[in-house]
């Protein structure tokens, strides 16, 4: 008898927050005042391409069948793989079609174990001044990882090249999760600042802070459809630290930060409330009304996994069929490209299973 009233109750509890949570996005639409809409089904779709950018199996990764190559990225077209040996970096950039886009995509840091990288975080310093931007100061680390690696000119040349082959008219969308965030943010701003790209998006999952509060207000200008996904108490947002009472002088994140707080009952997560938080980048009611604690919170987003299948290494396995396509810098840096949108890598890969199916 209790336990049935409990488990009445808790049905309820849960009846109430469904309504409210489906009651509060339609609030939102309604609400909005000139600011780009926040759109749950690509931040869905978006961390599922952020998450493909961990697999080290490059031949997988190109041709798009990797085992995270799946659900809402089907279809998807790489144009370039990008692995930067040197600092162990990784991204790549292709086509989707149906979302009319190209994605750009950074891989979060993988050299050390996380632990290390996120304790390291606490210390970074405001170390560099934003070219061109008068008082704008960002993290040097952060943007010399984009700005000064082989990262930069080849994701450029791939999105001409992306352009070329498939329209002009296609949009940009940058994803990234952890540093892959912050690098996300520096290409979006590159790509506006520098290339004069025009419809160029954001969503970065689980991002540090990258700059200070002239920074954040520049890039909120020139990048404002911009969404950084936070899950529940994800410590890497939380760093590194804003402190309040110096509000110039800190690190500051810019818009639009959307909180997903996990509701759970009984220990067991129902499901992400997100939250669209306000224009300041600093909204006290989001994230930062709890304390940034959890590195297991970082390291899933709704539900997929986004890091690597192991840490420590930068290791990467790229198969014999990928010859044609591979490039190799002085430096060892290594890079598939595609030059022309085509099917013929997949058919050479496996020709038995062609014939079969054409049977
Ligand atoms: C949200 O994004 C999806 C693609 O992921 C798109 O199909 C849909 O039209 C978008 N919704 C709005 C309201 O823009
Ligand atoms: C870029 O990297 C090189 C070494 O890799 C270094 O000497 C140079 O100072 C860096 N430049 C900037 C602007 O960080």
């Amino acid at each position: 008898m209790g336990q049935q009233k409990r488990w009445l109750f808790l049905l309820a509890i849960f009846a109430c927050l469904l309504s409210f949570s489906s009651g509060s996005r339609v609030l939102k639409l309604k609400s909005d005042d000139g600011r780009p809409v926040y759109n749950h089904t690509l931040a869905i779709t978006l961390v599922e391409y952020t998450s493909a950018v961990y697999m080290s199996d490059l031949s997988e990764l190109f041709t798009w069948t990797c085992e995270r190559c799946n659900g809402l990225t089907k279809g998807f077209e790489v144009i370039e793989i990008i692995v930067d040996v040197e600092h162990c970096l990784q991204a790549y950039v292709g086509v989707a079609k149906d979302l009319n886009a190209i994605i750009i995509a950074f891989r979060g840091t993988q050299e050390h174990s996380i632990q290390n990288w996120v304790s390291d975080l606490f210390w970074k310093q405001l170390d560099l001044n934003y070219p061109d931007m008068p008082d704008a100061m960002v993290h040097h680390g952060f943007y010399s990882a984009y700005h000064n690696t082989t990262v930069r000119p080849a994701v450029l040349e791939a999105v001409k090249r992306a352009k070329k082959s498939y329209g002009a008219s296609l949009n940009i969308m940058v994803t990234g999760h952890s540093m892959g965030g912050a690098m996300a943010s520096f290409c979006a701003l590159d790509l506006v600042v520098n290339e004069g790209e025009e419809n160029v998006q954001v969503m970065t999952f689980g991002q540090p802070r990258v700059g200070n509060a002239a920074f954040a207000s520049y890039y909120s200008l020139l990048v404002p459809n911009t969404f950084r996904i936070i899950h529940d108490h994800d410590i890497v947002p939380h760093l590194p630290p804003y402190y309040h009472l110096f509000p110039q002088k800190t690190y500051h994140h810019f818009p639009t930060e959307v909180w997903v707080a996990d509701l759970s009952i009984l220990n067991i997560v129902l499901f992400g409330v997100e939250k669209v938080c306000d224009n300041t980048g600093e909204d006290p009611t989001c994230s930062r009304s709890v304390m940034g604690t959890s590195i297991s919170d970082h390291l899933t987003y709704f539900g997929v996994e986004l890091m690597g299948e192991t840490w420590r290494q930068c290791n990467i396995v790229v198969g014999r069929e990928m010859e044609s396509y591979r490039r190799k810098d002085s430096k060892g840096n290594i890079f598939l490209s595609r030059t022309v949108p085509s099917m013929e890598v997949i058919e050479t890969k496996s020709p038995s299973k062609t014939r079969i199916s054409s049977l």
